[in-house]
């Protein structure tokens, strides 16, 4: 009998997890330089969680179940909700702005295809109590930052205002469920349901076609004196616009100045209420969305106090296959060293050089299988270390081993001694 993986699921073998950790790592390291702190929440939550707000879209797409005491659980299809609820429960008392970092798996019951799993992985980032636009720009800021540091430069950035859109309805008496509604079908960019829901909600004509014109509006951030001349007796609406002209300028200081203006971008969560922004890399095709985020209400949706917030989350695997793109065959190998005993007589003095280099930091590994020299060459080579530590008996009498260079096929003779010098010299270790 065969069992199969469930659907929409993928492993993951020693490269691709190589390059996976690179990846995490590099992340781990800009998000903290840039003031945020890890935290974990659980894999599943309380259904409820995310059936409050979290869009229709997602509510659909949910994996939830029922435990033995009969409660109504879900494996999280995001980390927002998760991370409000954990503020609610336990930070309200720290001081703010408080920033977070996440990095974990996330289940959406989706049709699978090229770059949409059922299970994929979210490094995001919450920051709850800053002022907006300061917030977003900085957001903003460290999400450019990443991309560049991985060495990605096929993306574009697109930034739009949800309060632009929002207004606009609220003002023509269009209630928030329904406002909902609409975001989410030009989210998906479906102009014919759109139209048809506009028309269902007897929207005023004039109205209808600002907000057509509207999201098809994109450019550079020269576009906004259009928009002003165009929302000028909408008092929402132009409030938002003027917190979109400060981001503008706060980007700019943050060192941020190539993007998109594109009113477009509803977002397909429905806690969005402000500025809004997604990353897409176009060679990744349909799913070409690597990251999204913007400021959203959660908190007061979730029965706390109203407080600004603004995130936005990498779509890890994708952001993975769009490296891979660029990367082709440029491997991600890793310096490791391999330590080959000759003979069963030097198979404990090869343990103990193993160890002296695992404690030193330096990757390295050791004959564990009895093999002759030859297969071990053949096995170092299949594992892709730099060096071989061969550990032969003449060498060891007078306190030597040789070290073979897996590259150029030279070999030259190291004092026991020097040993951990020598490695320390290639692998930067001090
Ligand atoms: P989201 O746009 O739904 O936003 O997801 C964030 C990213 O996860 C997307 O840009 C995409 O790259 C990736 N993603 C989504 N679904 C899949 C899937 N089925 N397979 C592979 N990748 C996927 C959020 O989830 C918000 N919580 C982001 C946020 C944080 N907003 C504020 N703070």
């Amino acid at each position: 009998m065969e069992i199969s993986r469930p659907r929409g699921t993928r492993d993951f073998l020693f490269d691709e997890m190589k390059k996976r950790k690179k990846v995490e790592n590099t992340l781990k390291r800009i998000f903290e330089t840039y003031g945020y702190h890890e935290i974990k929440t659980p894999i599943f939550e309380d259904l409820k969680l995310f059936t409050i707000k979290s869009g229709e879209e997602i509510v659909k797409q949910i994996y939830h179940f029922k435990d033995k005491a009969n409660r109504d659980l879900a494996l999280r299809p995001e980390l927002t909700a998760p991370v409000a609820r954990l503020y609610l429960n336990e930070m309200q008392k720290h001081p703010k702005p408080i920033k977070m970092y996440y990095y974990g798996s996330c289940f959406r019951y989706e049709r699978p295809q090229a770059g949409r799993f059922r299970q994929f992985w979210q490094f995001g980032c919450e920051i709850i109590g800053a002022n907006s636009p300061q917030a977003e720009a900085e957001a903003i800021a460290l999400s450019v930052h990443c991309l560049k540091e991985l060495g990605l430069e096929d993306f574009e950035l697109h930034i739009g205002h949800l309060g632009i859109l929002r207004g606009i309805l609220a003002d023509a008496g269009v209630k928030s469920k329904m406002q909902d509604k609409i975001m989410s079908l030009i989210d998906k960019g479906d102009t014919k349901e759109l139209k048809d829901n506009l028309q269902k909600i007897s929207l005023n004509n004039r109205i209808e076609d600002l907000l057509l014109a509207l999201i098809e509006m994109r450019g550079d951030p020269i576009i906004l004196h259009k928009v002003r001349r165009k929302i000028i007796n909408f008092k929402d609406a132009l409030r938002s616009l003027e917190e979109f002209e400060d981001l503008i300028q706060i980007l700019n200081d943050f060192g941020v100045n190539s993007y998109h203006i594109n009113l477009g971008i509803a977002r397909g969560l429905d806690y969005y209420d402000g500025i809004v922004f997604e990353i897409h890399v176009p060679s990744l095709g349909a799913q070409k969305q690597i990251c999204g985020g913007g400021t959203y209400n959660l908190l007061e949706i979730f029965g706390g106090e109203k407080i600004d917030s603004t995130g936005f989350a990498f779509g890890f695997d994708r952001l993975v296959s769009a490296l891979e793109k660029k990367e082709k065959d440029e491997s991600f190998s890793f310096a490791e060293v391999f330590v080959a005993p000759v003979s069963s007589s030097t198979r404990s003095e090869a343990y103990k050089i193993v160890q002296k280099l695992r404690a030193e930091g330096i990757p390295a590994d050791v004959d564990l299988a009895g093999r002759k020299l030859g297969k071990l060459f053949s096995y170092a080579d299949h594992l892709g270390v730099e060096k071989v530590i061969v550990v032969g008996e003449r060498d060891l009498k007078e306190g030597k081993v040789t070290i073979r260079d897996m590259k150029t096929g030279s070999q030259e003779i190291v004092r026991l001694d020097k040993l951990l010098e020598h490695f320390r010299g290639h692998y930067g270790g001090d």
